[in-house]
């Protein structure tokens, strides 16, 4: 964990604080770091039709893209508990992103360092497709 990694879980910390989560009240707060240096921040938005609820990882990702920038080396993501991205998570950061580092950290700041290939073994990519 240097310094670039110190600023992206602020950031997470920051979207962790934007969250939209009156359902589940289980807030989530992410930050996707582009090949280019920028940080996309992205919160979970849920809505009263619950399977609407968009994670913030994915938020972060279609922000990301939407905003011109597709390769990506980091992602923090921060909850109460320190709890891992989901696997539909996993799989739309693995079409961006194989080699992408994951920072998971509890809002005491423990955070743990994961490779997303160890999160998503056996993935499935493009490369499969006709
Ligand atoms: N959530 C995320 O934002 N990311 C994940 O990877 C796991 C789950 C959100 C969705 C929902 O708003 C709340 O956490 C509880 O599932």
């Amino acid at each position: 964990m240097d310094a670039h990694d110190q600023e992206l879980l602020a950031a997470a910390r920051a979207a962790w604080e934007r969250a939209y989560a009156p359902y589940s009240r289980y807030a989530v707060g992410a930050a996707l770091r582009g090949k280019s240096g920028r940080i996309y921040p992205g919160a979970n938005v849920e809505n009263a039709v619950y399977p609407l609820t968009i994670c913030a990882e994915r938020t972060a990702v279609v922000t990301a893209v939407s905003s011109g920038e597709r390769e990506f080396t980091a992602i923090a993501v921060v909850t109460a508990n320190g709890g891992t991205p989901c696997g539909a998570c996993r799989q739309v950061l693995v079409e961006f992103a194989p080699g992408l580092r994951i920072i998971v950290a509890d809002l005491d700041g423990h955070a743990t360092v994961y490779a997303l290939s160890e999160l998503l073994p056996h993935s499935f990519d493009a490369s499969k497709l006709p």
